[in-house]
């Protein structure tokens, strides 16, 4: 059986790429595995919320996890700040990290260029509670997208410094998991690149949205005035649509678009029309049921309950192992 662990930073809604390129991994692997699904807070301090906000998102986060179908009883749900263990190990981790290394991360240095005047230490350092996230529990696998690869090549170089720094095999060397296939980057709807909460308006299909919003959304993704000439390569934007529609739609809509572009006959209006009813379908439901967790806060504490008390007992062994090994011993 297999180790599993992963995460998401409450700084926002679950989107369709959060959806697509995690959590649908998550709930598939939770059938077979030792599961252990977090919310990451400790990891969102980094652009400094407002109390509130912080308690809001962590909730929000909380309900979309069990409305996509999450299960509280074949996994372990809980919130990052429930196990100070972790910030104990972020912290052995942090000794034996370099600056060198830490400042070529490719996250750090976009958010550097986005937020230039909050470049702190924490956000320099992301790597390193990532790290210290998923060895608490000596997890192997980390169903995550694309965006995250860079991240867990951090934690095995970690994890193995480890190993080889206290001369024990102590840490599995985990990898980023898809089921054997490609990690997944959902592209978003403004043609720019990935989706994402902090990319601009209208970027992001939430899986809280209701159909007008999605309708609206869709319906103003960019487009152009068509292909020119037959078979002509479709530009990043155009293509960022088709793979939307790979992800909602059947393949017998994917193919007739795609013909009908091949053909220089494409109506983008009926493709996005397609697309957002598509979505719809897939989004209604999990809509439904995050209305109705959002009104259950009883339900809500006791699975946070649940989820910190067993994550709990698998951290603190951990840490008494680590601490046993780096040397701080009872007098
Ligand atoms: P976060 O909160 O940005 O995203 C959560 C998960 O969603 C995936 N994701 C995407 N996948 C495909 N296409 C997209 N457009 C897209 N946008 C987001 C992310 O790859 C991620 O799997 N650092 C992590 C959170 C984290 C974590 C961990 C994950 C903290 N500790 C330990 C795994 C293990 C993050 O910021 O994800």
């Amino acid at each position: 059986m297999e180790i599993v662990l992963s995460g998401i930073r409450p700084t926002g809604n679950l989107h369709l790429g959060n959806y697509f390129g995690a959590v649908k991994n998550f709930i598939k692997m939770q059938e077979e595995n030792k599961c252990f699904f977090f919310i990451a807070d400790y990891h969102s301090l980094t652009t400094h919320p407002t109390p509130a906000d912080l308690h809001g998102n962590v909730k929000q986060v909380l309900v979309e996890y069990l409305a996509t179908g999450l299960d509280p009883e074949k996994s372990t749900i809980y919130i990052q700040s429930d196990l100070p263990e972790i910030a104990e190990l972020y912290l052995f981790l942090n000794m034996n990290a370099y600056m060198g290394e830490l400042e070529r991360v490719t996250t750090f240095k976009d958010k550097a260029r986005k937020q230039p005047e909050n470049i702190n230490a924490g956000l320099l350092t992301y790597p390193s509670l990532m790290a210290a996230d998923i060895i608490i529990h000596k997890a192997n696998k980390v169903p995550v997208g694309k965006d995250q690869e860079q991240h867990l090549e951090m934690t095995r170089t970690f994890a193995r410094r480890f190993n080889r720094m206290y001369k024990e095999d102590f840490f599995p060397i985990p990898t980023a998991y898809n089921f054997g296939e490609e990690l997944v980057k959902v592209p978003g709807l403004d043609g720019t690149g990935k989706m994402g909460k902090s990319e601009g308006e209208g970027n992001a299909v939430f899986l809280a949205d209701d159909p007008t919003t999605i309708r609206k959304k869709v319906m103003r993704a960019l487009t152009d005035a068509g292909p020119t000439e037959p078979n002509q390569q479709k530009p990043d934007y155009i293509d960022n649509l088709f793979s939307l529609m790979k992800l909602v739609s059947t393949p017998d809509a994917v193919a007739f678009f795609d013909e009908q572009y091949n053909k220089c006959a494409i109506r983008y209006g009926d493709m996005k029309k397609q697309l957002a009813e598509d979505i719809i379908v897939f989004t209604e439901p999990v809509r439904q049921r995050i209305i109705e967790l959002s009104g259950n806060p009883e339900y809500l504490s006791k699975v946070a309950r649940m989820g910190a008390e067993k994550a709990h007992e698998s951290a603190r062994k951990t840490i008494n192992e680590v601490r046993e090994i780096i040397g701080f011993r009872a007098f």
